[in-house]
């Protein structure tokens, strides 16, 4: 895949891939169009195997954390998570006449054991389970690089969460690098905020759209490419209407 001009981005993450740098947490912060996803998907391509490599897109963690919590598990290998496993497997015991039914077709078994109690032990139980997720996660001996996107769509509970527990705990862990990519990034805190890089995509310079174009091998002249530009500036726009000149061209 082709983008234009990234490559302060890409050099900075594997810089983190490298751990040249102290930093372990990359954030993307644009609005619509100016390539965050295709971002995301760039610095994936450009992990080795050497890397577990997860992409998670918070829009659809609408359930909270517990989703998030429970889709890593599953993306990153139920066998990776023996204590947190272990913590449900007591609490699912310590539930009153919970059968295998009721479990079954469970989407979110941490949720079930969340909401199968009151509001106390509902509390003390997510501690239980967030602290058996991060020991599984300090017990990782690959090195793990979690993209996240979409923060803006995540539901206040989970962004706080992120922001607080998930990057406090993750940005101590060696094996990981974290980005996370929205319209708005998370607010660093004290415990991480030494840890991150924060940057803004802006729109791309008329020189590096050329490139692009030579590049990609696009049949468009320099003339088309700067009359396109003059007139878009999101990024998503630009391409949108090189595809468009160029499928005119082709008629
Ligand atoms: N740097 C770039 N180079 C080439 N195309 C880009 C670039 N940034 C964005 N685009 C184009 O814009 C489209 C939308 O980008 P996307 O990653 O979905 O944006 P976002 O996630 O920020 O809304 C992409 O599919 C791609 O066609
Ligand atoms: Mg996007």
């Amino acid at each position: 895949m082709r983008l234009a001009n990234r490559t302060l981005e890409l050099n900075m993450f594997r810089q983190m891939l490298r751990q040249e740098v102290e930093q372990k947490i990359l954030l993307i912060e644009a609005q619509s169009g100016y390539g965050k996803t295709d971002l995301l998907d760039y610095f994936a391509y450009h992990c080795s195997s050497q890397y577990s490599t997860v992409q998670l897109d918070l829009k659809d963690a609408t359930l909270g954390t517990t989703y998030l919590i429970s889709r890593l598990q599953r993306k990153l290998g139920q066998a990776r998570f023996p204590r947190l496993e272990k913590s449900v497997c007591e609490f699912l015991s310590a539930s009153i006449e919970v059968t295998n039914t009721e479990i079954v077709g469970q989407e979110n078994i941490l949720q079930f054991v969340l909401n199968d109690t009151d509001q106390t032990q509902r509390n003390l139980r997510f501690n239980r389970l967030q602290v058996s997720f991060f020991e599984d996660l300090a017990g990782f001996s690959q090195r793990t690089v979690l993209l996240l996107d979409t923060f803006n769509a995540a539901s206040k509970e989970l962004r706080d969460w992120i922001e607080g527990q998930f990057l406090s705990e993750i940005s101590q862990l060696e094996q990981f690098v974290v980005v996370v990519a929205g319209q708005i990034t998370p607010e660093p805190n004290i415990e991480w905020r030494r840890l991150h890089y924060h940057y803004e995509l802006h729109e791309i310079e008329e020189e590096a759209w050329h490139q692009y174009i030579r590049d990609s091998k696009r049949p468009l002249t320099r003339q088309q490419v700067e009359a396109i530009i003059a007139y878009c500036r999101v990024p998503a726009e630009v391409v949108k209407a090189f595809q468009a000149v160029e499928r005119r061209q082709q008629q």
